[in-house]
């Protein structure tokens, strides 16, 4: 029996990651620790709420003393971190709650092991989620790899890389036995709306315009969200401590073109005219400070594990759309309330 601290698991990726886990391993108890921010929501995880191994507490990581009592509580083996602010654009308007959060955050919970672990490091794993961001933008050609030096460049990002920096520091100065990986812009089911994808789902089903930054000629690599799970689970079971891998699909869009498909697939399945939806894209101010491409290399947890995508990014798109237009509520639920500030401050 292990004891498996997820934090973050009522967020996006975090939710599939604590149901994976709990299927997956019913002889491991699953702490999924969060504080439900606005980005949390515990309706991600009602098909599993009263599985025996599963667990919900809600904490925030940047207390200190509630950290170090859930880690003595529950003794975890192990600890999969992926809680974080992760909206590129609240960062620039408020910096802060990223420094707390995403790095504060992180030493609060690496001490909080750190203490509990005592140098028995036999058996016990901090797994950090980080993101493809820390590595900064790319031209028109090449690829991140993990020997790719940083150079974030938001707030978010360098909350990110300085997280990251933290994890490896207590592997090389105290030994703890760490893997890090950095993954590509995923998306999928229970993807919040303030990101492209949701946010241009949840536009064209309510006929507002579809904000595009800049000139959207910007490059992101996407991933679907369930294969970020199956990548986290292989790097938490199958790494050697220290490691790091980057994790992304081959899978670049340029953001005007995913945003056409989207639209072109959405008018198939809403029984709409062709076009209809595309003429809904208004191209809006740019984001300050905005990365030009990202693109992951995967190659070497494809060698070394024998991780790939499992679906392709029309299915993985075709799949996310018809969840979304099943989940109606959900929609409404997140869209409700402080939602509608946010999105009011950001695009009027
Ligand atoms: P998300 O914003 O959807 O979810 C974050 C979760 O963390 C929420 O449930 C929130 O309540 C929780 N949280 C926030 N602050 C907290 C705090 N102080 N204490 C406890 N819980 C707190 O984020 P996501 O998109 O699911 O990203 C999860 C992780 O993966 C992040 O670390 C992010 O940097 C990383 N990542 C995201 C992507 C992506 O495309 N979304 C890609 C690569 C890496
Ligand atoms: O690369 C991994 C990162 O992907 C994660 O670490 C972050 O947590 C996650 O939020 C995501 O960051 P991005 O900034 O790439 O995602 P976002 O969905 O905000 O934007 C995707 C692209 O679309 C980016 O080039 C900005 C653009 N965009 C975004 C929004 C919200 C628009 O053109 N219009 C919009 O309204």
């Amino acid at each position: 029996m292990k004891t498996i601290l997820i934090t973050g698991g009522a967020g996006f990726i975090g939710s599939h990651v604590v149901r994976q886990f709990v299927k997956n391993y019913p002889n491991y108890k699953i702490i999924n620790l969060d504080a439900l921010t606005y980005a949390g929501n515990l309706e991600n995880l009602k098909d599993i709420e009263n599985e025996p191994n599963y667990v919900f507490i809600k904490a925030d990581i940047t207390d200190e003393e509630r950290m170090d009592e859930i880690f003595q509580e529950y003794q975890p083996d192990g600890v999969i971190h992926l809680a974080a602010e992760s909206h590129v654009d609240r960062s620039i308007s408020s910096p802060l709650e990223f420094v707390k959060t995403n790095v504060l955050g992180t030493v609060n919970l690496l001490n909080a092991a750190k203490k509990l672990w005592n140098g028995n490091w036999e058996g016990k794993r901090f797994h950090h989620v980080s993101t493809d961001e820390v590595y900064g933008a790319l031209g028109d050609t090449g690829f991140f790899t993990e020997e790719t030096s940083y150079d974030p460049h938001s707030p978010y990002s360098a909350s990110k890389a300085s997280s990251d920096h933290f994890v490896r520091a207590y592997s090389d100065t105290y030994g703890m036995p760490i893997v890090v990986t950095n993954c590509s812009n995923n998306y999928g089911p229970n993807h919040f709306p303030e990101k492209l994808i949701p946010l241009c789902i949840h536009n064209i089903l309510n006929n507002k315009p579809l904000p595009i930054y800049g000139d959207g000629k910007y490059t992101r690599d996407w991933l679907y969200v369930i294969d970020h799970a199956i990548a986290i689970d292989l790097v938490f079971h199958q790494a050697e401590n220290g490691e790091t891998y980057n994790i992304g699909g081959f899978n670049e869009w340029q953001n005007i073109d995913l945003v056409k498909e989207l639209c072109r697939q959405m008018d198939e399945k809403l029984g709409r005219e062709k076009g209809e939806s595309e003429k809904l894209i208004t191209f809006v101010k740019d984001r300050p400070g905005h990365d030009l491409r990202y693109a992951i290399d995967a190659t070497k947890i494809n060698k070394e594990l024998g991780w790939k995508p499992t679906v392709t990014f029309e299915e993985g798109l075709s799949l996310t759309i018809d969840w979304f237009l099943s989940n109606q509520e959900w929609l409404d639920h997140v869209t409700s309330g402080d939602y509608q500030k946010y999105y009011d401050k950001q695009y009027n």
